[in-house]
């Protein structure tokens, strides 16, 4: 049995993998971290000189990734060698939803789990400590035990193998995710092995009070994550519901939030009225969690979480529907400037972005996109659009500009869909006459001062008012 933990692994050097470890190795300076990926192209990104061109941004990330990297943090392909050569080994896979086959649309495909556990299962050297961090359904420990222990018992004595699996998901939200895990509201650890479970809690004791580190069983970790993210999108879907009352009755979003928030037993957090939440998460956990209920015979529950996805999907729709009928009822070769493009601010990420189904409603009505957004890359943009787009004609009316002034050239309309701070500051003045009239503004994240805009250039509609 291990007695100090000085090699990690972490298996997918992603979102959740490269911040996670460069803060561990930020707070950890005796172990050492090794963080591998399949991807080639990935790990040469996390090496490259220039931190510019690390594969993820996140404010903060490059400063740790300087202190770090080459000291006690390394990114590498080599992961048999680093399987072999580490005492606890963090599973930090993608876990997308089956885009076919049984539970095809909802349940979690594993394939990335099952494949690195069977690797862990051939490579590791005497006992290992598995952690789940990557988002899973509840009782997946079992199967990567069952992976683990598929060499015969007595082969695994023979060469000294042995494993724990514990669960230690992870909280962090793209944008703040440095600070989620510098300063995390709770360090969430499942296991049945109280040894395993003290070493991993020793590591986040380097930086996390003690009390905020909690233990339960395997299972109520596992589920506690996905009801986490389903918790939070639920707050979500409340408030955009209760936007479409706003518009229609006079009352204002944000007063109502405002009102209900202070009220300590609901909170302000998570109340901020929007497209519809996106992001690799909230969509694929709650389609994880009515799979669950669907297969334990919940059928209540399960028609009750699928509500909150059916509301996100119907604010997009209201969205796109808003933009055409204040627009002379048709877009048809009109010039929509698209302001932001990931699924929220402070991230590159693009994953189940808002603004994707709401673009694709608006070139599916005839509009030309000029999209901007400060750091999703065009390419990236041009991608989604190639594998998205029905016709493929219509890619040539999507255009990605290099600032807002270029992306407003001609257009119609401004349509905000990211809250990036650059989008609080527009100089709308400078903006007004390089639009055609009558220009418009479609503000669907409730940014803007209505009051310095001068409503005699503008016509604005904002989201829950
Ligand atoms: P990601 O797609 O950014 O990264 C996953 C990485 O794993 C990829 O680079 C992929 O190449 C690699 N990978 C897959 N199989 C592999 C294998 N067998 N060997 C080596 N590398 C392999 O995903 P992510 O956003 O980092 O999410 C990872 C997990 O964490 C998911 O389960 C997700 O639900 C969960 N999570 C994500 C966030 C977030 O903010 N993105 C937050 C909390 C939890
Ligand atoms: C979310 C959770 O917040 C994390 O705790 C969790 O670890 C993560 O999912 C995960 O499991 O992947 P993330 O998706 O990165 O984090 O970002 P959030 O800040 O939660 O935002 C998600 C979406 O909800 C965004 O589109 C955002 O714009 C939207 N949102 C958020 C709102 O519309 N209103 C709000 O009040 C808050």
């Amino acid at each position: 049995m291990k007695k100090i933990i000085k090699n990690i692994c972490c298996i997918g050097a992603g979102y959740v993998g490269g911040p996670s470890m460069a803060v561990i190795a930020h707070k950890c300076k005796d172990i050492k971290i090794t963080v591998v990926d399949i991807n080639e192209k990935r790990i040469k990104a996390w090496n490259d000189n220039d931190l510019n061109n690390l594969p993820i941004f996140e404010p903060g990330l490059k400063e740790i990734i300087k202190e770090c990297r080459g000291v006690n943090l390394f990114f590498s392909n080599e992961i048999k060698k680093t399987i072999s050569e580490s005492d606890m080994i963090f599973l930090s896979v993608n876990t997308p939803t089956k885009y076919k086959g049984i539970g095809a649309g909802k349940a979690s495909d594993l394939k990335y789990i099952e494949s690195s556990a069977r690797e862990i299962s051939k490579y590791a050297e005497g006992h290992t400590i598995i952690v789940e961090k990557s988002t899973i359904p509840v009782r997946t420990a079992q199967t990567i035990k069952e992976i683990l222990s598929c060499q015969k018992e007595k082969e695994l004595k023979k060469q000294n193998k042995s494993f724990s699996v514990l669960s230690n998901p992870e909280f962090l939200a793209e944008g703040t995710a440095i600070n989620d895990l510098l300063n995390p509201d709770r360090i969430l650890i499942g296991g049945e092995d109280s040894v395993a479970t003290d070493l991993l809690s020793k590591i986040y004791m380097n930086w996390v009070p003690v009390e905020k580190i909690i233990t339960t069983n395997l299972w109520s970790s596992e589920l506690s994550k996905l009801v986490a993210n389903a918790f939070l999108a639920q707050r979500i879907s409340s408030i955009n519901s209760i936007s479409a009352i706003c518009e229609s009755t006079g009352a204002d979003i944000t007063e109502v939030s405002k009102a209900i928030g202070m009220d300590s037993r609901i909170g302000m957090n998570f109340l901020k009225v929007g497209p519809g939440f996106g992001g690799s998460c909230f969509k694929k956990d709650i389609l994880n969690l009515v799979y669950l209920c669907e297969k334990f015979k919940l059928v209540e529950v399960a028609r009750y979480w699928e509500q909150v996805l059916s509301i996100n999907s119907w604010q997009q729709k209201r969205i796109s529907k808003i933009i055409v009928e204040k627009l002379f009822g048709t877009i048809s070769e009109k010039t929509i400037t698209v302001l932001g493009f990931s699924f929220k601010a402070n991230t590159n990420d693009t994953r189940e972005s808002p603004a994707i189904d709401i673009c694709l409603d608006l070139i599916e009505e005839g509009a030309n996109l000029k999209i901007y957004d400060p750091k999703v890359e065009k390419k990236e943009i041009e991608k989604i659009f190639n594998q998205k787009l029905k016709n493929k004609i219509d890619i040539k009316n999507v255009n990605c500009l290099d600032s807002i002034k270029e992306a407003s050239l001609d257009s119609d309309a401004i349509l905000i869909m990211t809250e990036w701070q650059e989008f609080k500051e527009i100089e709308w003045d400078e903006i007004f006459p390089l639009m055609r009239g009558p220009s418009w503004i479609f503000d669907t994240r409730k940014i803007l001062d209505k009051e310095i805009i001068d409503h005699n250039k503008f016509n604005i509609w904002s989201i829950g008012s």
